[in-house]
């Protein structure tokens, strides 16, 4: 029997299955995130041999430190910037995610919020709401047209990829793209390789980014790239905040340089920097891109299943690695 410690509660199935093979489970009873000497300090009294985290922890050098039975960190999330790669392999401790399960739902939420700004649904909805509606009006709340435009996708993997497929073939969109390499599965698509994030943002009408938050993707948009952009193109970003300088977009934003945005995640979560909630021309929503019944059932289930597997003496199916 193992002791594991979850640092807030998630859905049950994962919990119940690590139960069920006889370990000891324990769940943050605190009904948000831990804060760094929470965290500390919850490790240092159950002194666990696996910890099952979520992306708000800050997984570091001192957390490794203060749970040193603990070779295993399993993240209930597909992102892994919150986890030191080089500190925890530096102690031999084993990284995993939850890839794979939660691809379409929050390609379906990238889908959602591009379709929102573009249809300006939101604003719409707040107009509406407000009383404002007093009447059917030929110029009225315009959005812009999808079919025949190109979405332009940053990062083509699992769920850029995804987004790629339902924009085309549900929306009638060309596709173009940039990676760090060829796609061959892209084809299938008649998607366009351009080798530069800037090619990209020049000829898009749309840009969904897919990267994970890396060194090299920190700021990959930024003031210039933005002004590379169509001033009638819109930003889609469900990854990682970071990989926006959220300065650079509301200044954007706020001069019509871009016509619109859709955001889910933010430079510095939860905080939003500062004007981007008064701007009509952004649609934003609290990372939920993966929050679906379906997909955090499942999230649960591949975070415990990476810990058994590893409690096992087998090799976890979800390691993170430095690329
Ligand atoms: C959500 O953002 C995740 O990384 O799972």
């Amino acid at each position: 029997m193992a002791k594991i410690y979850i640092t807030r509660q998630i859905p049950e199935s994962g919990p119940a299955a690590l139960r069920a093979a006889g370990h000891d489970v324990v769940v943050s009873e605190k009904n948000g995130v831990l804060t760094k000497d929470e965290l500390l300090e919850a490790l240092k009294e159950n002194d666990p041999d696996a910890v099952l985290c979520l992306l708000t922890d800050k997984i570091d050098a001192e957390v490794f430190d203060a749970a040193p039975k603990a070779k295993i960190f399993a993240s209930y999330s597909v992102g892994f910037g919150h986890m030191d790669i080089a500190a925890a392999s530096e102690r031999g401790v084993t990284l995993t995610n939850t890839p794979g399960v939660l691809t379409d739902t929050v390609a379906e939420h990238a889908v959602a919020m591009m379709l929102a700004a573009t249809s300006r649904i939101v604003e719409g909805d707040r107009f509406t709401r407000a009383g404002k509606y007093e009447g059917w009006g030929p110029m009225m709340l315009l959005g812009t047209d999808l079919k025949g435009k190109t979405l332009g996708i940053l990062g083509a993997g699992r769920i850029g990829s995804r987004v790629a497929e339902i924009a085309h073939h549900g929306l009638g969109m060309s596709i173009i793209y940039y990676d760090i390499a060829v796609r061959d599965y892209m084809d299938v698509i008649g998607a366009t390789f351009y080798d530069t994030a800037e090619e990209v943002l020049e000829n898009a009408d749309v840009v969904s980014i897919h990267v994970p938050l890396l060194d090299s993707t920190r700021h990959l948009i930024n003031a210039e790239r933005i002004a590379l952009m169509k001033p009638s193109a819109y930003l889609v970003n469900s990854s990682r905040g970071p990989v926006i300088e959220e300065k650079a977009l509301v200044a954007a934003l706020q001069a019509g340089t871009i016509k619109g945005a859709a955001l889910d995640v933010y430079e510095d979560e939860p905080k939003l920097a500062d004007g981007l909630a008064a701007l009509e021309n952004v649609v934003i929503t609290p990372h939920i891109a993966s929050a679906t019944e379906e997909t955090r059932g499942k999230m649960s289930d591949m975070a415990a299943e990476n810990i058994m597997m590893f409690l096992n003496g087998g090799t976890p199916p979800n390691i993170v690695e430095k690329k």
